[in-house]
């Protein structure tokens, strides 16, 4: 046979392969916004970090941070036992704070699963709590009318198949890494597609998936060793209407990925990919950790947090935000004093959240406001951030507003524009110039965290 022959006969074989592990996405445009429609439209949702990390609640990372063994870590597997567990209260502590969806920690990298899975003994129902704390979460949340997110961890410190790398807890322990030679990754990452299959089969629906995470490279994981493109194409076989997020190390793959995931910070912008606006989400952290942790002082504050929430959606984007419950199963008080605060403005201004977006480019935002849009309905509101004297000025406004008025409790704003009188007070009156549209507001700031204006625009 000859060498060209053969080379094209590799070839062959190297192409049908990559062809058939390359994911399912002979979708449109408009069959994928379709598919996304709910989660655009949903905007928050609540992120749940749960495992044996929240009985040293020192940080989920903790193992990996302190270098600990699996006998060291094992007293966290012995001591387990939640029982003040009440996913009705979870469930309903996440509708009354206005999100619409969830996503829990199904096993975080520490390996620890919290569902029954079949493939390991390392799970919930074999330590003193003794029970599965998915499923009644799942329904829970169900019942409350929020749609359902997994996380699921790529990594894995506990399975004896999953080799060292720079993040395993044992990576500085030399007689460790001699001993973990044998490892096969191989054996590991059959796991890894058989617990999926489990939680993608054994509980519903399932809305939306959150993998985490991949760092290719020397002595990292990446798309070769995660065996992503099959993960997925398996994925999107279980759960054809799925959402999935981009960690698996794909984003040059078409179909490889849903959505972004900024995470612990505010993009500057719409976040993009080759130029193009994309869908993106951020995760956040009350305070600076995901998993418990008992000593971080640095939460945010209610406005803070009302503040992130806007600041997303005003840039075409979802919030993700976290509460990592304690040992015994419950929100504390910082975290319900969060989630109440923000659902107390949800309540009534909700509206200016939900089904909303980035605000049309010929519509400038005022200063210390920022600004949503409901292409729906065609309104726009504008949070005012620092309550001004007695007017707020809109540059480029004018002829564009057919009706304003306070979001939170429907009260008229009145309004002038070009060429009205700018200022009320003796001294500052003045002409506005021919685009501006002004808000004659009430000099007290009104009692709500973040005052919206809802402005009904004249339809064009
Ligand atoms: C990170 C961390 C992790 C957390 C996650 C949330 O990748 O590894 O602890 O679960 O981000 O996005």
């Amino acid at each position: 046979m000859s060498r060209a022959f053969l080379c094209a006969v590799c070839l062959l074989v190297l192409a049908t392969a990559a062809a058939s592990v390359s994911p399912p996405q002979a979708e449109t445009e408009a069959e994928r916004q379709a598919r996304m429609k709910w989660w655009t439209e949903a905007r928050f949702g609540m992120f749940i970090h749960w495992g044996l990390y929240a009985l040293p609640a020192r940080h989920e990372w903790v193992r990996s941070r302190e270098r600990m063994s699996d006998e060291a870590y094992a007293k966290y597997f012995a001591h387990f036992d939640p029982d003040l567990y009440d996913p009705h209260e979870w469930a309903r502590a996440a509708r009354l704070a206005g999100m619409k969806y969830f996503v829990v920690t199904t096993k975080h990298h520490e390996g620890f699963c919290l569902w029954d899975s079949k493939l390991t003994d390392y799970k919930a129902t074999r330590t003193p709590c003794g029970k599965d704390l998915i499923k009644p979460l799942v329904e829970a949340m169900r019942a409350e009318g929020l749609r359902v997110g997994f996380y699921h961890s790529l990594l894995d410190w506990h399975h004896p198949d999953y080799t060292i790398d720079v993040y395993h807890p044992m990576r500085d322990d030399k007689a460790f890494i001699e001993k973990a030679k044998t490892r096969d990754l191989d054996k590991y990452v059959d796991y890894l597609f058989a617990q999926l299959k489990e939680l993608l089969t054994e509980f519903g629906r399932i809305d939306t998936l959150f993998l985490d995470f991949s760092f290719p490279g020397p002595k990292g994981k990446g798309r070769n060793e995660w065996k992503s493109e099959r993960l997925l194409k398996m994925i999107r076989e279980l759960q054809p209407g799925i959402i999935v997020n981009d960690r698996l190390d794909l984003l040059d793959v078409p179909g490889g990925w849903d959505f972004r995931t900024p995470e612990q910070f505010m993009p500057r912008e719409w976040v993009s990919v080759d130029g193009r606006p994309v869908p993106w989400e951020t995760c956040q952290t009350f305070s600076g950790s995901w998993g418990y942790d008992r000593d971080e002082p640095t939460w945010k504050s209610v406005p803070q947090l009302v503040a992130m929430l806007i600041e997303t959606v005003s840039k075409g984007g979802n919030l993700l935000l976290n509460v990592g419950p304690t040992g015994r199963g419950t929100f504390d008080a910082r975290a319900v004093d969060r989630l109440q605060g923000i659902g107390a403005w949800m309540e009534k201004n909700g509206r200016s959240i939900y089904g909303c977006t980035q605000a049309p480019a010929d519509l400038p935002r005022p200063a210390n406001c920022l600004l949503t849009y409901n292409p729906g309905t065609e309104r726009l509101y504008v949070h005012v951030l620092e309550w001004p004297l007695g007017i707020l000025a809109l540059d480029g406004f004018a002829g564009r507003v057919e009706y304003a008025q306070l979001l939170h409790d429907a009260s008229e704003v009145a309004f002038t524009e070009k060429g009205g009188e700018a200022g009320f007070m003796p001294g500052s009156r003045g002409k506005e110039a021919g685009n501006t549209l002004t808000l004659r507001l009430p000099v007290r700031k009104p009692d709500v965290e973040v005052p919206v204006i809802e402005l009904f625009l004249k339809r064009r």
